[in-house]
């Protein structure tokens, strides 16, 4: 890791982890996220201002139960402050003969927190405080050299320190947001324990990938699918950063794009960053393979084949490429190590998904660590223009899982149209930004109507809009009245083929964004 000032986070296999390193990032700070195998040579070569020990799932005692490969105070007589949080916690305290032990009463949930004794690490915060707990095993014993700073009713050892080595832990999750001090506590952490000066952005995050992408790399060829989305577009033009004309970018124009998305995306591309792409229009293949279809599954499938088989007959054309770049983000990485099995697949993600294994090329994914807000801060950073940056997220699949039942192109033209316009109405609205997705969807039902003096009997168009953080879940966005009134009134008088507009007021769940 090439940046100057950076807090490394082991992993221990929280579902949480990525949420210390989200909090430090906020503080000014970089973080980042190594496996607790990582050797004691790659630490010190590393240089970091501090250590963090992640939460996890095992318990100390698990015969698997992971152990980073050097004592926690080997590290601190290198003058490098160490926080354990909670699994972690426990493990300092094992490894120095203290006692883990089942807690009496597990703890999930709120508690409350008394400071017992003055600590850095606790500057600025109250006593008592709300912290968030989640643990089976606690401290029974101290390890010899240890105190406690702080305690909760069911936790008397819920924050220790060494008495003379900077090392500390907590039992409880500063990361949450249900921790009212928590991004206090991480910040005292990174800047008053670890002395970080908090000068980190975005500028730093993409001088220290560019670095890293050029490494990866060396000297051979990167391809990357252009969806038209704000992920793969930041992530191509970084790695045109690093690597300028060893990166070939694709679009390809599946036929089920929003209006005028595949010429957004070429203009932006040739004309504002000076990047070549190639586009390819493999509309009528799309739209051939997925005459008659009408099951959302089929169609996901249809589509991602034959989005691999398109891709892949284009990238023929640069022999020189070995690697795959994708703008997968952490809410992807986290859902794709699903514990529930493939059985719990509630629909096949696949816009990409299949590619790197079928063309055997290896991955090059710059944004495995951050969140969607972090890639957008990052894209400005890197001259995206704005209006794109703040786009809504769009799924590969596009306007073919909108459009319920068979997707032919009269549909898509008629969906196409009440989609723009829909658009167009929030951004003239100012709330596009308030929403992190909204859309048109196009039922195969047909309503009864009446325009002038004849009856009409035409589609039902569904408008969908929703608030959401990561697209995990989600709610309903609360429309003003008058807007969507508007946009009623333009589809249905603008749009042939459609006489009748409703607003979807589900969250997900139970719903899910999509309507397949
Ligand atoms: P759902 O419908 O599952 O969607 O609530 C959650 C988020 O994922 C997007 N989505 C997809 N994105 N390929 C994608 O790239 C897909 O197959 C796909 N299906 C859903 C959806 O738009 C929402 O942002």
């Amino acid at each position: 890791m090439s940046t100057p000032e950076h807090i490394l986070i082991l992993d221990f296999g929280s579902q949480v982890t990525q949420l210390i390193a989200r909090r430090i990032r906020e503080c000014g700070v970089y973080a980042e996220i190594v496996p607790p195998t990582i050797s004691t040579a790659s630490v010190l070569g590393a240089s970091p201002r501090g250590i963090i020990l992640s939460g996890g799932p095992a318990s100390v005692y698990d015969p698997d139960a992971p152990y980073p490969s050097f004592t926690i105070e080997e590290l601190a007589v290198h003058g490098i402050p160490v926080l354990g949080i909670c699994y972690g916690l426990q493990l300092i305290a094992h490894q120095r003969g203290g006692r883990v032990a089942p807690a009496q009463r597990r703890e999930y949930g709120r508690a409350e927190l008394s400071i017992v004794a003055a600590d850095p690490l606790f500057d600025g915060v109250p006593s008592p405080t709300v912290v968030w707990m989640s643990h089976g095993d606690a401290i029974a014993e101290l390890p010899p050299d240890y105190e406690t700073i702080a305690s909760t009713d069911n936790a008397p050892y819920a924050a220790i320190r060494h008495r003379s080595l900077p090392i500390r832990g907590v039992q409880f999750h500063p990361e949450v947001h249900h921790t009212e001090f928590g991004g206090r506590i991480l910040e005292n952490f990174a800047r008053r324990i670890c002395n970080c000066t908090g000068q980190w952005t975005p500028q730093h995050f993409i001088a220290s990938k560019i670095e890293d992408i050029r490494r990866q790399v060396g000297d051979r060829g990167v391809i990357c699918a252009l969806s038209g989305g704000v992920d793969s577009t930041v992530t191509a033009v970084l790695i045109h950063r690093a690597i300028g004309e060893q990166l070939h970018c694709i679009h390809v124009d599946t036929g089920l794009m929003r209006l005028h998305e595949s010429e957004t995306i070429a203009r932006l591309f040739r004309e504002h960053f000076d990047i070549p792409i190639t586009v390819v229009d493999a509309s009528r293949t799309f739209l051939d393979r997925l005459r008659g279809v009408t099951d959302p599954e089929q169609k996901r499938k249809i589509i991602g084949h034959t989005f691999i088989e398109v891709f892949e007959r284009e990238a023929q054309r640069f022999p020189d490429v070995a690697f795959l770049a994708q703008g997968t983000l952490y809410p992807d990485v986290i859902e794709s190590q699903s514990v529930k099995g493939p059985s719990a697949t509630i629909k096949s993600h696949h816009n990409v998904g299949g590619l790197p294994e079928v063309m055997q090329l290896e991955l090059v994914e710059p944004f495995r660590e951050l969140f969607k807000d972090e890639v957008r801060a990052v894209g400005r950073a890197l001259g995206v223009p704005d209006w794109f940056i703040e786009r809504h997220p769009f799924p590969g699949p596009g306007l073919a899982i909108r459009i319920i039942g068979e997707v032919t192109p009269q549909r898509l033209d008629i969906l196409r149209h009440a989609d723009a316009i829909y658009i167009e109405e929030l951004q003239r609205s100012g709330l596009y930004s308030a929403i992190w997705q909204a859309f048109a969807v196009l039922v195969p039902v047909q309503t009864v109507g009446v325009m002038g003096d004849s009856r009409t009997y035409e589609h039902v168009c569904v408008l969908r809009a929703v608030t959401s953080t990561d697209g995990m879940t989600a709610d309903w966005f609360p429309m003003p009245h008058d807007v969507l009134g508007r946009i009623a009134n333009r589809i249905t008088s603008e749009v042939r083929g459609i006489n009748r507009v409703c607003y979807d007021i589900t969250s997900k769940p139970p719903a899910t964004i999509e309507w397949e």
